[in-house]
């Protein structure tokens, strides 16, 4: 069986049914060609656009040449007043410093620390599915995002979602989200430069008042720090770092940004990621069992999770299906030749991961549900040269240990704990929100495992 994969649009359309697709979808927007093409060109009244699936592009871009390749302002445009100057939308030396004092907190050694927390939002999350396993259909994505978001507050601040303040901002980001949708449409046909940017008064009001709450903790972590007596969890880890090349720390502002992104950043993807995974074991019960077996092997000890092969090959294909980030847009500095085309300065270079992962030249099979590919000769090559679900390169996501630890184990401990099955009724139809999201949410029915 497929899972499921958005309807593809007609190959040739104009430019403005292209936007009004655009607007509605951005995967169902796209042409089947890109499936297959290594590099596809879009021209708009104002720009060229170039979609890069060749592998050897991909790495240049992310890999060997990043700085010549920065984010574009446009594209994070959208996520300024909720993000300011975090680590997600600066580039050039801001950036290199932002990520000398946030990375050393997410170092493999480091996650061994944070696991505890991660452990007891698992538990958590167990503990609120249970309500619900009684074969009724349920919403899982709203499940997924409010496990996800424990998870960022617990490992961060060390408080859970139902903490008055965490609570709050993650109801206001719900808000935030529906007024401003974060890959919008404005944001990737950018007009001239001199065009101002407007936001609703809703975007606006939503994104102080979450920044305000991430200031009052910050704030407060930054007191205990100094009297001695902050827990040892990522906000501790972070504000204590010093560059070490210049010998500052973050201030306080500087970390709200930070905080803002890392909350954003690590919960919405990880729940989409969740979500998505769960849907493939409901409708591919035998690999739900043999990863309920395998769970067995999971405890609070951090050591256990690396015994979770099968889970791990299983969320990893989820990612390959189903990329939280389908794409990512860079933008050229200097005039480039790509595969014999010239490519003028300013031009917007998108990579692809959802293309990528589903490229019909590059991957056996590509369409179809498979964790064992991760063991042939095909799925290795795949994995290092076309498999990019966090990046790649210097600007790889800094959360990618943590996630790869979190899935994981959160996917093992709800399938030790329910077995779970699809609502026939409500197949799931991949659509890009913040994330790759379903239109209609994942309906899955949960029963207690015996
Ligand atoms: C399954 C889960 C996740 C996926 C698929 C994912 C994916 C990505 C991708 C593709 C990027 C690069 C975006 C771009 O270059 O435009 C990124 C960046 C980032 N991610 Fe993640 N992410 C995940 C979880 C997390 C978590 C848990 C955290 C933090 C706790 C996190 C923090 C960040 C940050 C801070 C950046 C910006 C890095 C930079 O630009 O230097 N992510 N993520």
């Amino acid at each position: 069986m497929i899972p499921p994969k958005p309807k593809a649009r007609a190959d040739k359309v104009s430019l403005w049914r292209y936007l009004k697709l655009f607007r509605e979808d951005i995967l169902s927007a796209q042409p089947a060609r890109l499936y297959r093409a290594w590099m596809a060109e879009f021209k708009t009244p104002f720009f060229r656009s170039y979609l890069c699936n060749d592998p050897e592009l991909v790495r240049q871009v992310l890999k060997e040449r990043p700085d010549d390749f920065p984010k574009s302002d446009r594209i994070g445009a959208g996520l300024r007043p909720l993000l300011g100057n975090s680590v997600f939308l600066t580039n050039g030396e801001t950036w290199k410093r932002q990520r000398r004092i946030i990375d050393p907190a997410f170092e493999g050694g480091r996650l061994r620390d944070t696991y505890p927390a991660m452990w007891e939002a698992g538990e958590a999350a167990v503990a609120r599915l249970s309500a619900h396993a009684d074969g009724t259909p349920i919403e899982i994505e709203a499940e997924t995002s409010h496990a996800a978001a424990d998870v960022i507050f617990r490992t961060l601040f060390s408080i859970p979602i139902e903490h008055a303040t965490a609570s709050a901002v993650f109801s206001e980001f719900k808000a935030h989200q529906r007024s401003q949708p974060i890959l919008n449409l404005a944001a990737f046909i950018r007009g001239p430069k001199w065009m101002p940017r407007f936001f609703s008064a809703e975007t606006k009001r939503t994104a102080g008042v979450i920044r305000k709450l991430i200031g009052d903790l910050t704030t407060e972590r930054l007191a205990a720090i100094e009297a001695g007596t902050a827990p040892d969890d990522l906000a501790t880890k972070i504000m204590t770092t010093t560059d070490p090349e210049t010998g500052d720390q973050f201030d306080v502002d500087e970390m709200i940004d930070q905080v803002a992104i890392f909350f954003l950043a690590g919960h919405e993807t990880s729940a989409s990621a969740l979500a998505w995974t769960l849907y493939l074991m409901a409708t591919n019960p035998e690999w739900q069992a043999r990863v309920a077996v395998e769970a067995g092997e999971l405890s609070s000890d951090f050591s256990s999770v690396s015994r979770l092969k099968l889970s791990r090959d299983v969320f990893r294909e989820a990612l390959r299906l189903y990329p939280p980030v389908p794409m990512m847009v860079r933008e050229t500095t200097c005039p480039e030749t790509f595969r014999g085309r010239d490519v003028k300065t300013g031009s917007q270079i998108v990579l692809s991961p959802w293309h990528l992962h589903r490229h019909e030249r590059i991957w056996e099979r590509p369409d179809e549900f498979d964790p064992t590919r991760w063991g042939t000769e095909n799925g290795k090559q795949c994995q290092r040269d076309s498999y990019i679900p966090f990046s790649a390169g210097s600007r790889v996501c800094t959360g990618a240990g943590f996630a790869m630890v979190e899935g994981p184990m959160l996917l093992s401990l709800i399938l030790r704990n329910f077995i779970i099955e699809p609502d026939e009724n409500r197949e799931p139809v991949p659509v890009v929100h913040l994330t790759v999201r379903s239109s209609q949410g994942i309906w899955l029915r949960l029963r207690k495992r015996g």
